[in-house]
């Protein structure tokens, strides 16, 4: 019998045209069945580009002394919750890297702030912090909690990840616990790590359908010069050797598969799927994408918040208005509300 993980492996390797365009229809298909028709909005605020970790491919890690840091006001992050509200956004992300120098009342005060101002969901994600953390923030009113694995493949994530000590295995538990907490949760991967294979992809998938995620993030791995992996000299093209592409066709057949095997799960087009497609967003939202993240992060920190080299960050203007202009061009319309994950399957 052909079980999910042949299903899922056959896709990833399928490179014939016409079957990927039946695989395109097939994820519309099932996310118009599966969740509401309407394009949440989530706007993005990161709000500190400060981060103690060492991850090989980001360009947030502490050791790239190039990148200024910044650390923004809460002032500051309530002006971008005004403008969340005001576009008639859902909901807010709190994002920043791992910065252990803002503490967890602040983040505490930020939410009470927000939620006793807006009625706006609150996401989180600011990587892993200590269990009480998670908790505190919950009693102040945060709703969900972000927390990609990155690669289901332990040694590849031990290599990504130096000086880690907790792994692959703590950053699921913290999954559970944050679940276990009340969040709704939400994970992801990178497509096309260097020393990334087929199955451990396959793997990654399978896992998002496990953890029954509320929440799935996907994008292609892209390289920075100011990162050790980013200098590696890597042969993407090379099939035999099973490297995963970290192409725009292959994200997209993991985010049609992921919305084939989980069908109700909030899946954003992410920005760094958006930088590596022309068309991104349109692209995302006909192949299983139901959400958007536009950053609401002031310029001048944004161009900051270089995580991976994109166009996208550097354009001042016009990202509300660009995406505005995909989701009507894809049939569909901006949703109202926070946008909860869907539950269409769950007995009443
Ligand atoms: N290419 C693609 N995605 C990246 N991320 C970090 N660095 C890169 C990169 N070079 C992703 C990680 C992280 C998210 C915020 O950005 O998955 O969780």
């Amino acid at each position: 019998m052909r079980t999910k993980k042949d299903m899922i492996g056959s896709w990833l390797l399928e490179d014939n045209r016409h079957h990927l365009e039946s695989l395109w229809k097939q994820a519309d298909d099932i996310r118009r069945e599966s969740t509401e028709s309407a394009v949440h909005l989530r706007g993005l605020i990161e709000f500190s580009n400060e981060c103690v970790r060492s991850c090989t491919y980001c360009g947030l890690r502490c050791q790239n002394r190039c990148l200024p840091r910044y650390r923004m006001t809460l002032p500051h992050i309530m002006a971008c919750a005004e403008i969340a509200h005001a576009k008639g956004y859902g909901s807010v992300v709190l994002q920043s890297g791992e910065d252990q120098r803002v503490s967890a009342e602040w983040i505490g005060e930020i939410i009470r702030q927000i939620k006793d101002t807006y009625p706006l969901a609150v996401t989180l994600s600011v990587g892993e912090r200590p269990v009480e953390d998670y908790r505190l923030w919950r009693e102040k009113g945060a709703d969900r909690y972000l927390l990609r694995f990155e690669t289901s493949d332990d040694t590849l994530y031990r290599r990504l990840h130096p000086h880690d000590r907790s792994g692959l295995r703590r950053r699921i538990e913290l999954l559970h616990v944050l679940r276990a907490l009340g969040y709704e949760i939400g994970s992801g991967n990178i497509v096309g790590l260097p020393g990334q294979s087929f199955m451990s992809l396959a793997e990654d998938i399978l896992i998002f359908s496990s953890l029954d995620l509320d929440m799935i993030g996907i994008g292609p791995y892209i390289p920075h010069p100011d990162t050790p992996l980013g200098r590696e000299d890597i042969d993407f093209c090379q099939k035999d050797n099973r490297q995963v592409p970290n192409s725009d066709i292959m994200a997209r057949k993991v985010l049609a598969i992921t919305r084939l095997v989980c069908p109700e799960a909030n899946i954003p087009v992410t920005t760094a799927f958006a930088t590596a497609n022309t068309n991104g967003y349109e692209i995302g939202l006909h192949t299983g994408a139901n959400v958007i993240m536009p950053a609401l992060t002031p310029p001048d920190y944004r161009k900051l918040y270089d995580i991976y080299p994109s166009p996208a960050r550097k354009m001042e203007e016009g990202v509300h208005e660009r995406i505005m202009t995909a989701i009507y061009a894809a049939g569909r319309k901006p949703g109202c509300g926070p946008g909860n994950r869907s539950r269409k399957s769950a007995v009443q």
